[in-house]
């Protein structure tokens, strides 16, 4: 492939960050050893019913135990970065009081063997698995679970803050109270209308409570990062308009807002009637710390009317007919992730981003004689979600960097291993890793800082 002298200019700039993420439920597996405590997320998948084919994390991608050879393949990719999440209950068994010394070990081998390697760590405090101690006391729903969650995020800020560049609080809490507590297909399973903001609120002041923890310590940045799903309106009809409000306010702004604005989208209060309370002000202080960057994971957009029968939201997303649609059923659309690059640097001032996530879930085809997987509908889609990324580069989003999701197939949570987003193939009975056409085409990208997308971009005019 052409290199970048070749091709002229390079499609980023040379600091751009080129990295791979993952999450510690979905590929450690060993999620008792060395003294770790139960989580939610063991918890779930060992109650039956609640995971396709009754998969579980117990083994996952063995990456407690194969974390080495893991490196070297990021290594062998040209990562720059590498996006992991930590495992609350390997850290503090009980999710507060007592730290488990050979839990925190882990991971602070795993940052010296990442830098050995010239690869930044990009640190997720919370990936969705919760102490099962926590939960026990009522999880989110427990205003307390602010100071846990910050005197947890302290002890990690103690141990790895001296190599770690880059932190974030939650990941996708949308995901936590949506799946978790409204429509209970992720742990811990509830199914409530009234449950949601209040887990929602103190998701953003564990949030906040962590920011401010790391201020008072932390030398480097911290973030949080969001999942962005535009929602288009299927017609200029009020109603039609009115229902995309209230899917954009849910999905998209809940959480921004209070973090950048200090205040909840006033549609939400719509969407949960009698189930919204009214917030004490001082909340919001806490909530809006100043943060160093927000990641933004993206898939797809959705284009949405008004449907009285969508619970709670009355809103409910159009199948568009000759789209393109990924394993999972979402569809393929690029241009969304400009648009989300684009709207949040405008409602939020310019903050500096990170694409934490982006990947897409596809069949892949056995192993061919050559030893290649061919994956070109993977390959597709980061290719064209790259381009919509140097998009709003060049519209003036100041973006910083970009992760695929996900380096391994992985536990897909309530899809179990059904569904492979790797660039890296994982054959789940003997372990071995395979890089997949994509992961080629993303070292390339990376080797030459998306010289051959810019000179398609070129080529496209
Ligand atoms: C999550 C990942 C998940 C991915 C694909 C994101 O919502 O952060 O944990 O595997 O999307 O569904």
């Amino acid at each position: 492939m052409a290199d970048a002298a070749e091709t002229g200019r390079p499609a980023f700039p040379p600091e751009f960050l080129w990295g791979c993420a993952t999450s510690a439920y979905q590929i450690e597996g060993s999620p008792l050893a060395d003294g770790a405590g139960v989580s939610n997320w063991h918890r779930f998948t060992h109650t039956p019913g609640r995971v396709r084919d009754g998969d579980t994390g117990d083994v996952a991608c063995d990456h407690y135990r194969r974390w080495r050879e893991d490196v070297a393949l990021m290594r062998a990719l040209g990562l720059r970065a590498y996006r992991f999440s930590i495992a609350w209950s390997r850290v503090l068994p009980a999710g507060r009081g007592r730290v488990n010394p050979q839990g925190i070990a882990f991971y602070d081998r795993l940052v010296d063997a990442l830098l050995e390697n010239g690869i930044r760590p990009m640190v997720t405090l919370y990936h969705w698995d919760l102490p099962a101690a926590l939960d026990d006391r009522g999880g989110w729903l427990n205003p307390d679970m602010a100071g846990w969650f910050a005197d947890y995020a302290q002890s990690v800020f103690r141990r790895l803050d001296d190599r770690v560049e880059s932190w974030t609080t939650l990941n996708e809490p949308w995901v936590v109270s949506d799946g978790g507590y409204l429509h209970g297909v992720l742990a811990p399973g509830h199914r409530s209308l009234h449950e949601p903001p209040v887990v929602a609120h103190n998701l953003l002041r564990a949030h906040g409570a962590a920011v401010q923890a790391y201020r008072a310590e932390g030398r480097n940045r911290i973030g949080i990062v969001v999942n962005l799903e535009p929602k288009y309106p299927a017609t200029q009809h009020p109603e039609d308009l009115a229902a995309a409000a209230r899917a954009d306010a849910y999905m998209n702004r809940q959480f921004l807002d209070p973090v950048f604005l200090g205040r909840y989208p006033d549609e939400l209060r719509e969407v949960f009637g009698d189930a919204w309370p009214d917030w004490p002000q001082d909340d919001f202080a806490l909530i809006r710390q100043p943060v160093d960057f927000v990641g933004i994971n993206y898939y797809t957009r959705s284009v949405t009317r008004h449907d009285p029968h969508a619970w709670p939201l009355r809103a409910s997303g159009v199948p568009q007919k000759h789209a393109t649609r990924t394993e999972t059923g979402w569809e393929v659309f690029p241009q969304g992730l400009t648009d989300a690059l684009m709207w949040v640097s405008e409602r939020y001032h310019r903050p500096p981003i990170y694409i934490t996530e982006n990947g897409a879930a596809f069949y892949d085809p056995p192993t061919a004689a050559n030893g290649r997987i061919e994956d070109p509908l993977r390959t597709a889609y980061l290719r064209a979600h790259l381009r919509a990324a140097q998009a709003a580069l060049r519209r003036g989003a100041d973006l910083r960097g970009y992760f695929v999701w996900s380096l391994l197939d992985n536990f897909e949570w309530a899809h179990g291993y059904a569904k492979r987003f790797g660039i890296v193939h994982v054959d789940y009975a003997t372990q071995q890793r395979t890089p997949k056409d994509s992961a080629r085409f993303y070292a390339d990208v990376i080797a030459t800082h998306g010289a051959a997308l810019a000179a398609e971009i070129r080529g496209a005019g």
